[in-house]
């Protein structure tokens, strides 16, 4: 099994930060942010892991991160052009990936407490060409993907709303997703929004909408550390997770 790491996009809600530095590379700790995610994806055994990554700060990754020997890991690298969107991040990982194979994508601004191992072995049994999605109560919801459950089986997701204005629960979809190559073939079905970005929530509702879409709920601390109160949480928490 593979891992991937989309850490692209500009971080407008972290200017004037990020006009200098890439988000994924902001302090968090001691460690720049992208560092946790590598962390948990080899603690779950996960090894092999592509980055995906902006044209901006580019060269600091590699410089930081080099091969991802000193961290256990083996990086491949590959480039967003332009903010497209997670799913069109997502994409570019396609060759990547052996037919068929599995594969664990992390946003790399979410970082989270949870071992990620036992939810990767039941995503593990899932059917061939399903997905899972790892969910987190929250009390914002409407900043996020936020799932609709179905209301006579709420083990369920009928659909995934993108930011919407009237949660219809208080969960929400985290940036911890688990595809095989099956995904390529959704993010070719999906056209862009409207705010012009090809949406990783489209790309779910594809699977939700066949009845492929499982998932599973984070049950310890999480944030998507996009912004500067969460970035400050995030470093309050994460202090002392890695040595
Ligand atoms: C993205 C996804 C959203 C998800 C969130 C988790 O939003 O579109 O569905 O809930 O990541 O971090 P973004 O942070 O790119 O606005």
């Amino acid at each position: 099994m593979k891992g991937v790491i989309l850490a692209g996009g500009t971080g407008t809600r972290l200017y004037p930060l990020t006009q200098l530095i890439n988000k994924h590379l902001l302090p968090i700790g001691k460690y720049p942010m992208i560092c946790y995610g590598i962390e948990r994806l080899r603690q779950a055994g996960i090894t092999d892991i592509l980055i995906v990554m902006g044209k901006h700060s580019s060269g600091l990754y590699t410089d930081f991160l080099g091969s991802g020997k000193e961290w256990g890991v083996q990086l491949t690298y590959r480039i967003q052009e332009a903010a497209g969107g997670i799913a069109e991040a997502l994409e570019l990982t396609q060759n990547y990936m052996s037919i068929g194979e599995r594969f664990v994508v992390l946003l790399g601004d979410n970082l989270f407490i949870n071992d990620l191992r036992p939810y990767v072995d039941r995503y593990l049994m899932q059917p061939e060409g399903s997905a899972k999605v790892l969910l987190k109560q929250v009390n914002d919801a409407h900043r996020y993907g936020v799932p609709v459950f179905d209301q006579y089986d709420p083990t369920r997701i009928v659909f995934i709303e993108e930011k919407p204005v009237n949660p219809k629960s208080d969960y929400c979809v985290t940036g911890i997703y688990m595809y095989d190559t099956e995904v390529f073939s959704k993010i070719s079905q999906i056209q862009a929004s409207a705010r012009g970005e090809f949406e990783i929530t489209d790309v779910n509702n594809l699977y939700a909408g066949s009845g492929q879409l499982e998932y599973d709920t984070l049950t310890e601390w999480w944030i998507d550390a996009g912004t500067f109160d969460s970035l400050q949480e995030a470093d309050r928490q994460m202090k002392g997770f890695l040595p």
